[in-house]
């Protein structure tokens, strides 16, 4: 206890020496509701020495403490009179002599808002302007204390407060729009700010995105009164990019034009940045921003992203831009040559979006073996046969267009005589043709074995055509008499043809061919004698019956090399009844003869293709077969030296 009073007493001197000078006491601040009141608590002292003269009085001034200047009387304790806009609303509470000055004020307005001060009056000289004074501050709404910054998903006070300086009024506080807060929670006080009460309820809510801009509203009533203040302020709720929108993956024609979109929701907003892959291409401060892609071309193909950063958190959001073009013109191989029985592999490549279908085709049909590759089809040809010869074409298509490269694939073979080769009976004599195919094209040569003479070229004794035409050679000669068909007068021909190029080399004996037209030229030299007929006849039948040997085993004749082409032709059933003259001007091989062309009707031609052919056309037309009108031969007859297993045709002339 004693120690208390050693450490008061000098503060208790302090105080005596401060209350014995001119001092007033008043809040530096207060406010007060409009329509309410107000009392500003006030103490004063004077110094010790002076002695009030008939009694204290005081004066309450607004605006200036100077009375020279003639301020606003608010209260004056030796009278009633006081400025126009204070009548009837002041009332000094305290006690002067008890120096208590305090002052109410009813019934405020928006003009009473300014400084207040008291000017004791003790009588003669001792009248004093405290030169303190107080702030009153009128207001027509309650006060929120909000946060300078509030952030989302942080916990947060909200206070609205009104000041509580007016004992008759007692003002209730309400919060209003909180319905769809998520847990607010209220808590009522009652503390002094600066010295003067106030009354207050804090909102505690967290604030979500969703809660910016949200408006929340206090609102003070003053019971039986029917004055309501509200203020109602609007949310300002920081958060980090809580979605950004973009456009949805999409297809889009090359050349076209496309507006990318990107909205961000945050607060604040965010710099929007749109990136192509990681290349950043754009970068705005905004809410949303929208990206210009003109005249797209297969490269804008790609992911594009839109990021938006606002300091509290970045977020991003992709999308596929798809840039579809139809296929442009495919690459392939070279035009290539090979030698048959090889292998071929080529390759096809066509850019294009959707990825194109790629088809090889020739002639307009699919070929081989296509494998698909990772950007394109390879086709393979495995033992290549002399029709894969031609044009390929490796066609590309989508759903936006087609583009196609075609290559030329020359295939060389070996000679292969064709089953058209043959002697036959003419005028002059014999005349023989001998038809090969093959690539490099064929040379032929003839050869008499009777005589030991190769004919390769005209000759006084012989005369000999060769003609080369798309890989197919024709060579023909025309034995003109006697002395050429045999030694002796007995004249039997035997013919063998040689067909050459640089992958063989082959020989076969020509056949005699028993023409329908060498009949008829019989029948037309010999008509009358019934013998002769009888032999035609006989002959007729024979000829009928050879042919169906024939066909039984075809390719027999012509030796080994014949058997190959039954890929090229399958002789088929040759019925002579059907067959069809047609007298037609050829030019062959620079002459000109009147030629009977046999021509097959439908499927009795001579020889049905199989299969796609290519480049090797039918050869029915290549030759011309002459009529044999010569009236030495018209007894002509031939034997034909079958069953003995020997392969040969003799023809005999007396
Ligand atoms: C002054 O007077 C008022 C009103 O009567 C009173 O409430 C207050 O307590 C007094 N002040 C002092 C310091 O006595
Ligand atoms: C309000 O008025 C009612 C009667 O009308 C009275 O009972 C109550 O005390 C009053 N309240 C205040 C704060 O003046
Ligand atoms: C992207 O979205 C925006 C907004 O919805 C729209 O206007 C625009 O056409 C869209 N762009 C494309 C290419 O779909
Ligand atoms: C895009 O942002 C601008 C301001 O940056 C704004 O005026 C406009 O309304 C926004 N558009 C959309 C669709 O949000
Ligand atoms: C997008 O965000 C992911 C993580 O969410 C990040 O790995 C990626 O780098 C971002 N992309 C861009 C272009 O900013
Ligand atoms: C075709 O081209 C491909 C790719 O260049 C190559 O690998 C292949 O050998 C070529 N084929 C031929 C037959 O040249
Ligand atoms: C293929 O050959 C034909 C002639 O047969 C020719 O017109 C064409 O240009 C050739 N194509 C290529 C790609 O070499
Ligand atoms: C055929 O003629 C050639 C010379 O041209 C000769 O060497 C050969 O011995 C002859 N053969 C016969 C069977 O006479
Ligand atoms: C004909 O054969 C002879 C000898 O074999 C040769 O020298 C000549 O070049 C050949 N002529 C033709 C046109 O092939």
């Amino acid at each position: 206890m004693k120690g208390l009073e050693l450490l008061l007493l000098p503060l208790l001197f302090i105080l005596k020496d401060v209350s014995a000078q001119w001092n007033v006491w008043m809040p530096r601040d207060i406010s007060a509701m409009t329509n309410s009141c107000v009392v500003i608590p006030c103490s004063f002292t004077y110094p010790s020495g002076v002695r009030p003269y008939r009694g204290v009085h005081g004066i309450w001034y607004f605006g200036h403490p100077f009375p020279q200047l003639f301020p606003p009387v608010v209260f004056k304790s030796r009278t009633d009179i006081v400025h126009e806009s204070y009548k009837g609303r002041t009332r000094l509470l305290g006690d002067l002599t008890q120096k208590n000055c305090t002052l109410l004020i009813k019934n405020i307005g928006a003009e009473h808002s300014g400084r207040y001060y008291f000017r004791a009056d003790l009588g003669g000289a001792n009248i004093y302007t405290y030169p303190d004074f107080t702030q009153l501050q009128v207001l027509d709404q309650p006060n929120i204390d909000v946060p300078e910054e509030i952030f989302s998903d942080q916990s947060l006070d909200l206070t609205c407060y009104v000041p509580d300086n007016c004992p008759d009024m007692i003002p209730e506080i309400h919060w209003m729009y909180t319905d769809y807060l998520p847990d607010p929670f209220f808590t009522p006080d009652g503390i002094a700010e600066s010295n003067t009460p106030i009354h207050s309820i804090t909102l505690t809510f967290t604030p979500r995105p969703m809660h910016n801009g949200q408006l929340l509203g206090c609102r003070v009533h003053y019971t039986n009164t029917t004055f309501v203040y509200e203020r109602i302020i609007s949310l300002d709720v920081k958060y980090a990019p809580r979605t950004v929108w973009v456009n949805v993956s999409q297809e889009q024609m090359e050349g076209s034009s496309v507006v990318l979109h990107c909205d961000v929701d945050s607060n604040p907003i965010p710099t929007i940045t749109w990136f192509f892959g990681n290349q950043e291409l754009t970068s705005v401060i905004a809410s949303n921003a929208s990206l210009f892609l003109e005249n797209l071309a297969p490269e804008d193909q790609g992911i594009y992203t839109c990021a938006g950063d606002n300091g509290l958190g970045i977020m991003n959001t992709s999308m596929f831009l798809a840039v579809n073009y139809p296929p442009r013109e495919p690459w392939i191989n070279e035009s290539i040559t090979v030698v048959e029985g090889s292998s071929l592999s080529l390759q096809c490549i066509s850019k294009a979006n959707p990825t194109p279908t790629l088809t090889w085709l020739k002639n307009g049909e699919l070929v081989g073996t296509i494998k698909a590759q990772e950007e394109g089809s390879t086709l393979e040809l495995h033992e290549i046969v002399p029709q894969a010869d031609g044009v390929y074409r490796c066609l590309a298509e989508n759903e936006h267009g087609r583009a196609s490269s075609s290559l030329n694939v020359t295939v060389e073979f070996a000679p292969v005589l064709l089953q058209d080769s043959k002697c036959t009976i003419i005028r002059e004599g014999v005349q023989c043709i001998c038809i090969a195919t093959g690539n490099p094209e064929p040379t032929i040569e003839f050869f008499l074995p009777d005589l030991n003479i190769t004919i390769n070229g005209s000759s006084n004794r012989f005369q000999f055509f060769a003609q080369s035409d798309h890989y197919t050679t024709t060579g023909i000669i025309k034995l003109r008499d006697k002395g050429e068909r045999g030694n002796n007068g007995d004249t039997a021909v035997h013919v063998h043809c040689s067909i050459t190029n640089v992958y063989g080399s082959d020989t076969f004996r020509l056949e005699l061919q028993q023409e329908k037209k060498y009949i008829m030229a019989v029948i037309v030299g010999t008509i009358g004698g019934v013998a002769v007929i009888a032999f035609i006849i006989a002959a007729v039948r024979y000829v009928g019956h050879n042919n169906k040997k024939e066909n039984g085993n075809p390719g027999q004749d012509v030796g080994s090399k014949v058997e190959n082409p039954a890929m090229f032709y399958s002789a088929v059933k040759k019925d002579k009844q059907s067959l069809r003259k047609k007298v037609l001007k050829t030019e062959l091989l620079g002459s000109k003869f009147n030629s009977i062309l046999e021509e097959g009707t439908g499927d009795d031609s001579d020889y049905q293709s199989v299969g796609p052919i290519g480049g090797m056309e039918r050869q029915e037309l290549n030759y011309a077969a002459l009529e044999f009108l010569h009236g030495r031969h018209r007894e002509g007859g031939f034997r034909r030296a079958d069953g003995d297993g020997s392969d040969y045709t003799e023809i005999k002339t007396k």
